[in-house]
């Protein structure tokens, strides 16, 4: 089965108004409509109209970081999918492990907003991964398969084929040390086989699995080589245009 590969640049919190419409310009120049291959961002919410009018007519496709599981009403500071869906986005981040570490996302506060995103019909982006010491306890597949089971508790069938995972071992986001393509696929691979049994074989050979934690241009595309790898999650070298093109360039 061969997926369309997808490369997705995960912002976090940066980028101004002016910053990010000068980064999603550079990224136009440099990359051009991507064929073959789907290219997305997720900037901060705050620019995702404009960085939308930049990229959404080249063909890229855009995401928020995160979403409150209500569809509105009172809770202060937060985004509801629907107001995600009017900017132009038509994925969402959930469960980063920078939410789950520093705003208390939880397996049961994935599978809310996993739900909200598919009520408006926008395509989650459902990131786990293990902690150093979880990998050096030998939990790793465990606490994938705790994080996989508790995000999609509540998905129907039909939700798996378009379905993206992000496989993020937290030892290896913002730190330089990137799992190796074998070490990614190992888990990539536990992944697509509980993704089997929550739904069905076809429906797992379709649903992309992304690897991310210090994506370069130097180690993509021995990353991407690997057979259940299906893109990328990045976010430092997302930053940088030319970086960021050469990981959509690359080659397996
Ligand atoms: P990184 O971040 O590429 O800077 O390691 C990846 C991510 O957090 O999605």
């Amino acid at each position: 089965m061969k997926r369309t590969p997808l490369l997705a640049g995960n912002w976090k919190m940066n980028g101004t108004l002016s910053e990010a419409v000068n980064l999603a310009r550079d990224l136009f120049r440099q990359i051009g409509k991507p064929s073959g291959r789907e290219v997305l961002v997720a900037p901060p919410f705050p620019v995702l109209t404009c960085v939308a009018a930049e990229i959404l007519p080249a063909g890229y496709l855009l995401a928020g970081q995160n979403l409150h599981w209500e569809d509105s009403g009172a809770f202060t500071g937060e985004v509801s999918a629907r107001m995600l869906v009017e900017t132009g986005c038509s994925h969402v981040i959930i469960g980063h492990s920078e939410r789950r570490q520093y705003f208390s996302e939880t397996d049961a506060s994935v599978a809310m907003k996993v739900g909200a995103a598919l009520r408006a019909n926008l395509i989650p982006i459902v990131c786990v991964g293990e902690t150093l010491a979880e990998r050096e306890n030998g939990q790793t597949l465990g606490v994938i398969e705790r994080q996989v089971r508790g995000a999609l508790v509540n998905l129907t069938r039909s939700a798996f084929p378009s379905l993206v995972l992000a496989y993020e071992p937290v030892w290896a986001i913002g730190t330089g040390r990137v799992a190796t393509p074998e070490q990614a696929q190992h888990v990539h691979e536990a992944i697509r086989r509980l993704v089997t049994a929550l739904s069905d074989e076809s429906s797992a050979a379709m649903c992309r699995i992304l690897y991310g934690g210090s994506v370069k241009p130097d180690n993509v595309d021995d990353l991407m080589s690997q057979p259940d790898i299906d893109g990328a999650l990045v976010g430092g070298a997302s930053l940088k245009a030319d970086d960021f093109a050469r990981i959509v360039a690359f080659q397996s």
